[in-house]
């Protein structure tokens, strides 16, 4: 077996167990066929849990008391055990630390993993559910007749092309799975989880920095994605995802008649306010604050000026079907079950036509939720990294007189650069692996 089937096989492997064990346990395997009549109303999810770190989350997930847990992801912490020394024996402090999980593994631990996991009975349900498919997309519907709720879960990661390439994310036979998914019958809400951002393109802001995995990365692939939904003509559609290590809500207005709203909760356990000590969380914040987005949703009650989370959080959906019309209450909480960020929807606003399209805008206008991070002028796309090298000259001049500390600050840019470079082609060969 080469590097390529024995990655996708593990990715594979863990994503399905994770939302297999959460589904199967509810008895359903068929995709095309309600699996409850009753009525659902709370609906919690999450993503990026280190099964080796605390997770006290589940008090406040339990407490919720969801009728549905959608357990998002798509890269694994499974085959991780070596302690950090650097900032303790847990390891959550972010996915740098998890670097050897994207290695494939040797032929003799995978068949070794494989003969302990084959005779668990999740692997059992999973095989079944799978039906020897490439990937582990599936859908599940829930509730009584006309108050539907459609759960469409993607594999973003078995059939996507590597970063960059403005390739594929779901693959052909993926693509055709899911028009018929969307064109199928009808539900008052239909969610579609994407382990990875749909909406936000960080990496358009956060770059040459670093840079995140995202649709927006692919973005003809995320065209065919929003024409595919605007071409169904169903209404009710938002996405939830995960990956990034913190909450944020994002909305775009210029595609399909009606906002789609991206929910991402990430992770459990993972938080990038973990990455550093507690007295530094407000740089996190701040520069969550500063770096532009044209997408994310900006509300009076979120907790951080960035409107961002950056400790570990969970998904929480309420619906009011009496209300007229529909509501529902999404929020990203935190471990006690507070909303940190949160935003209400009519399920009538998820209709089309519902909001005016970008012939509303005026030639040169920039416009929230409308207008693509990639499409912002230089001056604010790039200014996370103006503020980055506009710091590091300030601390090079403060420093006139020390030809040590001088020197030390050269080193340090040009290992962050190379650094960059290093993380930017691993991540590519990664894939090619
Ligand atoms: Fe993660």
């Amino acid at each position: 077996m080469d590097g390529v089937k024995r990655w996708r096989w593990w990715a594979v492997f863990i994503l399905g167990a994770l939302i297999g064990s959460q589904f199967a346990c509810g008895g359903g395997n068929d995709s095309t066929k309600a699996n409850h009549e009753a009525l659902v109303s709370r609906i919690a999810f999450g993503s990026c849990a280190n099964q080796t770190a605390p997770q006290p989350i589940w008090d406040a997930i339990i407490k919720f008391d969801p009728q549905v847990f959608i357990w998002m992801g798509d890269n694994i912490y499974g085959d991780i055990k070596r302690p950090s020394k650097m900032f303790g024996k847990e390891r959550t402090i972010g996915p740098w630390k998890n670097v050897p999980r994207f290695v494939p593994t040797s032929q003799d631990e995978m068949n070794f993993k494989y003969h302990i996991i084959k005779n668990h009975p999740a692997y059992s349900r999973l095989r079944h559910n799978l039906n020897t498919k490439a990937g582990i997309y599936t859908s599940y519907t829930f509730g009584p007749v006309g108050r539907q709720i459609k759960i469409i879960l993607l594999d973003t990661r078995y059939h996507r092309d590597p970063l960059s390439s403005d390739g594929t994310i779901l693959g052909s036979t993926q693509w055709t799975w899911l028009e018929k998914e969307l064109n199928g019958p009808s539900s008052a809400i239909t969610i579609i989880v994407s382990s990875i951002q749909v909406i936000s393109n960080l990496s358009a802001t956060t770059g040459p920095l670093f840079y995140m995995e995202s649709w927006g990365r692919f973005p003809k692939e995320r065209d065919r994605l929003f024409q595919l939904i605007a071409d169904s003509k169903r209404n009710g559609v938002f996405f939830i995802s995960g990956d990034v290590h913190f909450g944020e809500i994002t909305r775009y207005d210029c595609d399909v008649g009606y906002a789609l709203y991206d929910i991402t909760s990430s992770g459990l356990t993972q938080a990038v306010e973990k990455a550093v000590p507690a007295p530094f969380h407000f740089v996190v914040r701040f520069l969550a604050w500063w770096t532009p987005s044209t997408m994310r949703v900006i509300g009076k009650n979120c907790r951080h000026r960035s409107c961002t989370y950056g400790q570990p959080n969970f998904g929480a959906i309420e619906i009011d079907w009496d209300a007229t019309p529909v509501a529902l209450k999404i929020e990203v909480r935190d471990t006690d079950g507070i909303p940190a960020i949160g935003v209400n929807i009519s399920l009538s606003e998820l209709q089309a036509q519902s909001v005016n399209s970008a012939a509303t805008l005026r030639v040169g206008e920039h416009q929230k939720h409308c207008s693509l991070e990639v499409d912002l002028p230089w001056i604010v796309r790039y200014r996370l990294t103006i503020l980055f090298y506009f710091s590091v000259a300030g601390m090079f001049f403060s420093t006139l007189g020390s030809i040590f500390l001088k020197f030390l600050l050269f080193a340090l840019v040009g290992l962050n650069f190379a650094a960059a470079v290093v993380f930017r082609l691993f991540l590519r060969k990664c894939k090619l692996d």
